[in-house]
């Protein structure tokens, strides 16, 4: 008890301090002025779980879990407790009960933890007549390489913070309290530049160099909303969440340095120097796919990954939200690179599943880029405060 209440002082000693550095009051922090998140944090609570619209921090990681044989409705309440708990104490800059590092809370850099259901969590809950159609493995494509330890899992975290140090901190809390549920399954780290080298809103860039993510859905506008919620029609306890496609897609670069400037953006349709379609001057511009060069074939080819990923249908869309990936090589190679592609969407076959199949038929781009890992996780809504991550299924009768 005096172990318990020296570690709370501490950790709210701690709190104060760092929030009186970053010219924040504690208020802030303590939750009496929760409607607004303090600098450096992103709001736990809401409609939504944080770490889908939130402007990508500059380091995500993703853990996929096995539950433990006999793991049971009651084991997975228990651990959506624990995680909602640490989680909503974590994000606003709070250590946790127990923690062995408090020092680690103090600066949250927007830390977010998102959590998703696989099909084996509902079946272990004993409700697998509540998983939407689309929780299952994607369809084999003709291009998949797929390795089991980059695939599939019964439960996700993606953790994300602009800092290391407070993603490291907050992944060994959260891997602390599902020891007695879940064992890891997979783990894939991902980045993107480091927050400040460039403008707030910048577009990334992959480690081919090109920049990624332009054409993405706003955050927070109506039609973001349209694609990347669930309305709950299909299944009430998903009103507010939203499915999640990972693929790692493996890089070939040494190929990829084969090829030269214009070829490289053949291969797209867009510059590399600013992201701008072959047929425009600036990245935001709209691709005219109809406009032909001199020798009449069209600027932008029809096999280029703008041209073969963009649908005539408007619901063929969702919110991409990918991270670099680079492992150690081994051997001979120079490089173990790639993406962690990411897409939300509100449904998996009416929107990401023909986009995927119209690439793997006839992208140009297949050539260099190898999916490895693929899996699929159902994202519960946001919860309030009192409330548990996944509560509207797990309380189902
Ligand atoms: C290593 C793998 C991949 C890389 C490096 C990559 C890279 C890119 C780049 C540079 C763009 C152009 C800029 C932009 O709008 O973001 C783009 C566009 C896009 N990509 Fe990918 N991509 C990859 C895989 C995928 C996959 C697997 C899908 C979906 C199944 C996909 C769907 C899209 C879509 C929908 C667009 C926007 C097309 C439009 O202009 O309407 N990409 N990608």
């Amino acid at each position: 008890m005096a172990e318990l209440s020296r570690r709370r002082l501490l950790g709210a000693g701690a709190v104060a301090a760092g929030g009186a550095a970053l010219g924040w009051g504690a208020g802030a922090v303590t939750g009496r002025a929760a409607a607004t998140a303090a600098p450096g944090t992103v709001d736990f609570h809401g409609a939504h779980q944080a770490g889908i619209a939130t402007a990508p921090q500059a380091h995500t990681t993703f853990v996929a879990f096995d539950l433990r044989p006999g793991t049971d409705r009651a084991a997975l309440v228990r651990l959506m407790r624990v995680w909602t708990d640490d989680a909503a104490r974590l994000t606003s800059g709070r250590a946790v009960l127990a923690d062995t590092e408090p020092e680690l809370a103090t600066a949250p850099a927007r830390l977010t933890v998102t959590v998703g259901f696989g099909p084996g969590l509902l079946r272990a809950a004993g409700l697998e007549g509540s998983a939407p159609a689309w929780l299952k493995p994607l369809p084999p494509f003709a291009i998949d390489r797929l390795e089991e330890r980059w695939s599939d899992g019964d439960l996700l975290l993606q953790v994300g913070a602009d800092d290391p140090v407070a993603l490291a901190h907050a992944l060994r809390v959260l891997l602390k309290g599902a020891r007695a549920t879940a064992t890891v399954r997979w783990t894939q780290r991902g980045f993107r530049r480091a927050r400040g080298t460039e403008p707030e809103g910048t577009t990334m860039r992959n480690l081919m160099g090109q920049v990624d993510g332009t054409v993405n859905p706003a955050a927070g506008s109506a039609d973001f909303d349209a694609l990347v919620w669930c309305e709950g029609a299909e299944q009430p306890w998903l009103a507010g969440g939203t499915s999640m496609v990972i693929r790692r897609i493996r890089m070939d670069l040494d190929a990829w340095d084969e090829l030269d400037l214009p070829g490289r953006e053949i291969v797209m349709g867009r510059r590399l120097s600013d992201g701008a379609p072959l047929t425009g001057t600036a990245e935001h511009d709209e691709p005219d796919f109809a406009a032909a060069g001199p020798g009449g074939l069209t600027v932008i080819s029809e096999f280029s990954h703008i041209a073969r990923s963009r649908s005539a249908d408007p619901r063929q869309r969702f919110h991409r939200r990918a991270y670099n990936y680079d492992e150690a090589p081994s051997g001979a190679e120079i490089s173990d690179s790639g993406l962690i592609f990411v897409a939300y969407q509100a449904d998996v076959e009416a929107q990401f599943t023909p986009v995927q199949q119209r690439l793997s038929d006839s992208d140009m781009f297949n050539r260099w880029t190898i999916p490895i890992g693929s899996a699929v996780f159902a994202i519960p809504p946001g919860c309030r405060e009192g409330e548990y991550l996944g509560q509207a299924l797990l309380s189902l009768r």
